[in-house]
């Protein structure tokens, strides 16, 4: 008890071990779950954005662009149909409701079964999208699709922030959003190349594709080894140990061990995390679930994610240029991904979501000011080409801005700072609650666009100051601390220190490992 005490106004200790290659590779396959995340979000936006698909399934879209080819409708409005968007945002329903189910495969049966279910989830959805001959069978598709997203987001955040050792965990994690990065780019490259496909049939190349990522998830998910945690949790603590030698690539790892299966003997003892995590000791960890992925929504990304090619059409680029222009957004998207990477875990979070709060607020206000100025709020004036270059340019600096903040962010923080007996129950909110706003983004995008007209992009703004205050005054730094002594954080914020039990024991290994550290 004495112990606990001191170490919890002492330093954050460090259990040593090196960065083994095999952990690192196990990561990396495991950052795979990202990918038919990402593949999804950049791929329906060009979809949709075809002629040939609209034609045939979404016939009334279709006429609404002709006219406005015609001249005879707002331009602002062309896209505003509620069938179109619920060809995008169903996955993000079906998504949010298989989370929970995944919550509990993964607690119960470990991190990696739940991968392999998302896995085969997509590849299944994968061949129906591909096959859609009709707008039911493009929604099953979907469907199936996001209970894939549903269960991988879940698990594999998690498994990541487990395996990696505390101080090189944010930059492993952020694998995942890497993965989601080229996801959404390779969707946006193979949208660009099945556009030219002259016979008609270039949007079932690229749904069909989603099966690739959804067979790297699944082989990979066959292959991986599941976390130490989790197999401490579900009692295999031989299994563990060896694991935990092998991913950190020394004999002693008691001191961790001890950590882990003290942190488990405190989740055995709670049956029912979804009726404890509503208690007022992890108050701090709930309002974080629930706070940091609608913030991350909120920034508007999706926006330009989903829409990109859609939202530049209407800025007046022609389709082609539409798309390579969804494409140059996202390899601004990878490429900024990386300096998070190198970064996050010497500057540490709050840094970043400082740094990208601020260059996300100043580039969306420049947007709705050039589009106001320069589009007119009846939509009848043409952009000039100067004028819409330098609207590619700006949104361009907010993705960036977004890529190197709340996008690997909005994922990290939430997996790493939940105690084990709740982490999965956590980690479920956290995704239920982002593809909550992901789904209300993309419904309600293009209304807004249709009514807000430029002054959309103020809204987002607002959103993005709010936030960054959010993070300024409640979030405490998480880099380095070992992920089962998390509770230190809080125990010694100036604000959540009034929910979370000071005098409570803590890990004996970190009194006893402390001093050698
Ligand atoms: C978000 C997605 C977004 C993507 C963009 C992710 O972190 O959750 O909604 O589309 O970043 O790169």
């Amino acid at each position: 008890m004495a112990g606990g005490g001191m170490v919890s106004q002492g330093e954050v200790k460090d259990y040593g071990g090196k960065v083994t290659a095999f952990v690192v590779i196990t990561c990396m396959v495991a950052a795979t779950g990202g990918l038919i995340f990402g593949y999804d979000i950049g791929i329906s936006g060009g979809v949709t954005s075809m002629d040939v698909f609209l034609e045939k399934f979404f016939p009334s879209v279709y006429r609404d662009e002709e006219a406005v080819t015609g001249g005879e409708k707002n331009q602002w409005c062309q896209f505003d149909s509620p069938l179109l968007t619920a060809f995008t945002s169903s996955l993000y329903i079906a998504g949010l409701l298989s989370t929970y189910v995944a919550s509990a495969t993964t607690r119960r049966f470990g991190r990696r079964v739940s991968m392999l279910v998302g896995g085969a989830n997509f590849l299944a959805g994968s061949a129906i999208n591909g096959a859609a001959v009709n707008v039911a069978m493009l929604i099953v598709g979907r469907i199936l699709l996001g209970i894939g997203v549903g269960f991988a987001n879940q698990a594999v955040p998690l498994y990541l922030s487990e395996m990696a050792p505390a101080h090189l965990r944010g930059a492993l994690n952020i694998g995942f959003q890497l993965a989601t990065t080229l996801g959404i780019l390779v969707a946006n490259l193979v949208n660009y190349g099945t556009n030219r496909i002259t016979a008609g049939y270039g949007w079932r190349v690229s749904l069909a594709l989603a099966a690739v990522p959804g067979g790297l998830l699944t082989i990979g998910a066959l292959l991986l080894p599941d976390t130490p945690n989790s197999l401490v949790q579900r009692g295999h603590r031989d299994e563990a140990k060896a694991m935990l030698r092998r991913i950190r690539g020394i004999d002693d790892i008691d001191a961790e061990l001890a950590d882990m299966v003290e942190a488990s003997e405190a989740s055995a003892r709670v049956q029912h995390p979804w009726r404890n995590i509503f208690r007022r000791r992890y108050r701090p960890q709930l309002i974080m679930a629930v706070v940091i992925p609608a913030a991350q929504q909120l920034t508007g990304i999706n926006v330009i994610m989903f829409y990109a090619p859609v939202l530049f059409k209407t800025l007046g680029f022609g389709a082609n240029a539409s798309l390579m222009s969804a494409v140059i957004t996202g390899v601004v998207n990878v490429a900024a991904t990386l300096v998070s990477i190198a970064s996050v875990d010497r500057l540490g979070r709050k840094a970043l979501f400082l740094e990208g709060g601020a260059q996300m607020l100043v580039s969306q206000v420049a947007i709705g000011v050039i589009l106001g100025f320069g589009f007119g709020s009846g939509g009848d004036k043409a952009l000039s080409k100067g004028f819409a270059n330098l609207v590619l340019v700006l949104i361009c600096v907010y993705v960036a801005a977004f890529a190197w903040s709340w996008g690997p962010l909005g994922w990290l923080v939430p997996s790493e700072i939940f105690p084990l007996e709740i982490r999965s129950a956590g980690q479920s909110i956290v995704v239920s609650v982002n593809f909550f706003w992901t789904f209300l983004v993309a419904q309600f995008f293009l209304m807004a666009l249709c009514h807000l007209k430029h002054g959309l992009f103020f809204l987002f703004a607002v959103f993005v100051l709010a936030m960054t205050l959010f993070i300024i005054l409640l979030l405490p730094e998480t880099k380095n601390v070992p992920i089962e002594e998390m509770n230190l954080v809080w125990r010694r914020h100036w604000f959540w220190k009034k929910f979370v039990p000071q005098d409570e024991h803590l890990p004996t290994a970190a009194a006893n490992v402390k001093s050698t550290a």
